[in-house]
């Protein structure tokens, strides 16, 4: 059994990947409409994949038997400043993500859940992935510049993400 302390601490997690989610679709809809379809395309899919986050845990929970509670998502912001924003936010972000998830595996050593440690891995390594993606582009992004030809160089490069 998951205590409840954990089980609470999952439902927030559920709601924060479906925050981060929104986040990306914000980030991406910004990206339309300044015509940087790849850029879109790129935050589009990992709306995608945070909705898989959330609905990850969501299967954990219930497979553990334990209460799924879906709670109200904060909105996320309208605009950004630039696409150097876009990704030095999503970086930021996700740095706050991976506390979260670091938080949540000390929960499970302390209750000595195990079956949350195993699951909780997959998302450790998930954001070392999340984490280098984030810093390869905002690195990218610092030598080419985040306008003019280099901007278009790196939106068709991350057009490419499927
Ligand atoms: Fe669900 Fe981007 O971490």
């Amino acid at each position: 059994m998951m205590s409840k302390k954990m089980e609470e601490a999952i439902n927030e997690q559920i709601n924060k990947e479906f925050y981060s989610a929104y986040l990306y679709l914000a980030m991406a809809a910004k990206a339309e409409s300044i015509n940087l379809k790849g850029t879109a395309q790129w935050l589009k899919v990992q709306y995608r994949e945070e909705l898989g986050h959330g609905m990850k845990f969501y299967e954990f929970m219930n497979d553990r038997g334990s209460k799924v509670v879906v709670k109200a998502i904060e909105q996320p912001p309208v605009e950004f400043a630039s696409v150097l924003d876009i990704f030095q936010q999503t970086l930021e972000h996700e740095r706050k993500v991976t506390a979260l998830i670091n938080a949540l595996y000390d929960l499970a050593v302390k209750d000595r859940d195990y079956a949350a440690m195993v699951e909780l891995q997959w998302f450790i390594n998930e954001q070392v992935e999340e984490e280098k993606n984030a810093t390869e582009i905002v690195e990218t992004l610092k030598m080419v510049g985040d306008k003019g030809a280099g901007l278009v160089m790196l939106d068709r490069e991350l057009g490419k993400r499927e």
